[in-house]
């Protein structure tokens, strides 16, 4: 069976979104023991930064390539530019987490900046392409993506490729309004005959929670995403899980541990069992909701 593919966005930074991919892809393989791939879209390659040894990255970059293989398929790039990269073949990683990973690359970044249509590898269908022809749909149950906070060339590539997203949130206004942000563009590219997005939604997944749901402004963004979702909007329907505030969390990302590798105690203990809950929820949502095909 061929993998899903699903992204986590949200035109909001600092929502989680990074943390949320690399520990549902943990937990699904330990867990639920799914072969997972995750791909790092983001060119500031947090993903990629907290599962591999930063002085490491490098010489594991010249081996297995990055996503930039994707979107430079040019044989002359440096006849074009010295500074650009000749792309490689680009192979999965393994973490030694139980699951494997695609590298991000500033590189991408060096190719977009150029003038459109000045270089003809970077192409918007790259990462779909690739990871189709890469043979990784075949040899994953689930591929996550990582991305960026930006409307960017990045975050509209990676809902290509994508079958589904999911879209982590701050319980805050601020990103809800990300979370509408994402919406539009959402809309805006499926609507769009070039684009024709087929990414279905998954919903909002709260981050960072402590205990705001509580508070009267806490109260009325929670009713403010459950009318949403009332209205049969898929997408703002809010998964049961929410992921905690834990301070121990942040601190072991920069040790390249995740949630589940910390001992299980407190709000740690706490964060372990809404993550498998997520996890769990992500999986269920996942089998009950086909991809819209084009
Ligand atoms: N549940 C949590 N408890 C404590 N800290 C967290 C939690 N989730 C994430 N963090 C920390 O918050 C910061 C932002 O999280 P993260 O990088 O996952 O967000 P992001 O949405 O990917 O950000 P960006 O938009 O910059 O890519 C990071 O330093 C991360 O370690
Ligand atoms: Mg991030």
């Amino acid at each position: 069976m061929s993998a899903s593919i699903t992204c986590f966005a949200n035109i909001k930074g600092g929502v989680g979104k990074t943390t949320l991919t690399i520990n549902v892809a943990h937990t699904l393989a330990e867990e639920l023991q799914q072969r997972v791939l995750v791909v790092d879209m983001d060119p500031q390659i947090n993903a990629t930064t907290a599962l591999l040894p930063y002085a490491e990255t490098e010489k594991i970059r010249r081996e297995c390539g990055s996503v930039y293989g994707f979107f430079s398929k040019v044989d002359n790039l440096r006849a074009m530019d010295p500074n650009l990269l000749q792309p490689r073949p680009v192979k999965a990683v393994p973490t030694g987490k139980g699951f494997d990973l695609i590298l991000g690359s500033l590189d991408t970044a060096f190719l977009e900046l150029r003038l459109p249509g000045e270089v003809p590898g970077l192409n918007i269908n790259g990462l779909k392409n690739g990871l189709q022809t890469g043979g990784f749909l075949d040899q994953y149950d689930h591929i996550l993506i990582d991305t960026p906070p930006t409307p960017s060339f990045y975050l509209v590539a990676s809902l290509k490729a994508a079958s589904h997203f999911a879209i982590p949130t701050r319980f805050d206004h601020l990103s809800i309004q990300g979370a509408g942000l994402l919406g539009r563009v959402y809309q805006t590219l499926r609507d769009h005959r070039d684009y024709a997005i087929t990414a279905k939604p998954l919903g909002v997944i709260l981050t960072l929670m402590q205990n705001d749901a509580q508070t009267t402004q806490g109260r009325e963004i929670l009713e403010e995403i459950r009318n949403r979702a009332d209205h049969g909007d898929d997408f703002f329907h809010l998964f049961e899980g929410s992921l905690p505030l834990c301070a121990a969390i942040g601190r072991a990302q920069i040790e390249h541990r995740l949630i589940r590798e910390l001992p299980p105690r407190g709000p740690v203990k706490k964060a372990q069992t809404e993550l498998l809950r997520i996890t769990s929820e992500l999986s269920r949502r996942l089998r009950g909701s086909a991809p819209v095909t084009a």
